[in-house]
């Protein structure tokens, strides 16, 4: 076992929240819920099992034998940045690239760094492999050359502190560290499609984040485009959104003393950077668009569900596979994401700092029509 997973380990084990949830799994040994995608999956897996311990042992099984290894060749574009070697691996079509040949330790020189920011505006989700030797502190450094490290969900001052497992446990020398854990004894997996705090008003340009431990299969992080979500409304709804603005509620984990913290933020956004049209509504946190817009409920159900059609439609999506070293850093402005809640009972530790723009005036989302 890797250093940084006895190191987590540890930390979960002197976590008071966490002991609890694991000593009431293992004194009720029932299944998880079908309900949440990660018991549906372990149960179409493991329909015989009637136990939780006897259905994470049917499905170790079923997965035992697999090892690590190379399979095939694949597709990547060559460039030398700053005499290091780099290979591009596009995931999908318009987002989601993996620079593979860079040590995001050491190869960071101001050229590297313009042409990774580069490469992330244009693909808005860059991946790389093989970082595990990267501590939480080389990654807030790695972090800044791109953006403000404010709080674990970006803006300082407006920070949740409902407890939660991964709120509990502080990352030594990053109190930005937002630690997201699950295991068999703690399933959980942010399985919606969302752009992290959009609850905030000036909500995080960007998110980084670092796997530590992962299932050999599953748990994947998927992402969609939000300038083709836009291009694919209709062009009436389309029109009549350029005027709207929608209401970003926080979830019941993002209460600060008890109050759901919200935000309104304009239904098209325009890319404070790349000046396109991208769709700002993820039906993760907005349930409504704001009340002032007079729109009738059964306009605004309608309107809302062809947007929310436009969420993870396979064409504007990519996966990302995680394995122990792998980063994503995303342009949390120009893509939602979304976990794939199917690998219980195996473990998935997650690391994620966010990052607000360095340009003041760019924080909060505007529309200014093209
Ligand atoms: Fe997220």
């Amino acid at each position: 076992m890797s250093e940084a997973k006895t190191e987590i380990e540890n930390m979960l084990n002197n976590n008071e929240l966490y002991t609890e949830l694991k000593d009431r799994a293992e004194a009720l040994n029932r299944p998880v819920s079908r309900k949440n995608p990660l018991g549906a999956v372990a149960a179409a897996r493991s329909p015989e099992a009637k136990t939780r311990s006897e259905r994470a042992s049917s499905i170790r099984k079923q997965d035992a034998g697999l090892v690590r290894g190379f399979v095939q060749e694949t597709w990547y574009k060559p460039v030398t940045v700053s005499g290091v070697e780099l290979k591009l691996e596009p995931l999908q079509p318009s987002i989601g690239t993996i620079v593979h040949g860079i040590d995001l330790a050491k190869d960071l020189d101001d050229a590297m760094v313009a042409f990774l920011r580069q490469l992330w505006l244009e693909r808005r989700v860059i991946g790389f492999r093989n970082q595990q030797h990267v501590t939480p502190l080389q990654m807030k450094a790695f972090a800044e050359k791109f953006g403000e490290v404010q709080a674990r969900y970006g803006e300082k001052g407006h920070e949740p502190n409902t407890p939660s497992v991964g709120h509990n446990i502080d990352v030594p020398d990053v109190p930005e560290m937002l630690t997201i854990m699950a295991d068999e004894n703690a399933p959980g997996a942010a399985a919606n499609w969302h752009a992290d705090a959009t609850w905030q008003q000036k909500p995080p340009m960007g998110s980084i984040l670092m796997c530590r431990e992962s299932p050999a299969v599953g748990g994947d992080t998927c992402f969609c485009d939000c300038y083709a979500m836009w291009q694919g409304l209709s062009d009436e709804t389309r029109e009549k959104a350029k005027s709207l603005t929608a209401v970003h509620v926080g979830a019941v984990i993002h209460q600060m003393d008890g109050e759901t913290p919200s935000s309104v933020h304009p239904v098209p956004r325009t890319h404070p950077e790349t000046g396109q049209t991208l769709l700002y509504v993820q039906q993760g946190f907005v349930k409504h668009l704001h009340p002032s817009h007079g729109v009738p409920a059964n306009e605004e159900a309608a309107m809302l569900a062809e947007m929310k059609k436009q969420e993870g439609r396979l064409e504007y999506t990519c996966r990302f596979k995680w394995d122990e070293g792998s980063i994503a850093m995303w342009d949390n402005r120009a893509v939602l994401h979304s976990a794939s809640a199917d690998f219980w009972p195996y473990s998935r530790y997650m690391e994620r700092l966010t990052i607000l723009d360095y340009e003041e005036k760019r924080r909060v989302p505007f529309y200014q029509p093209e």
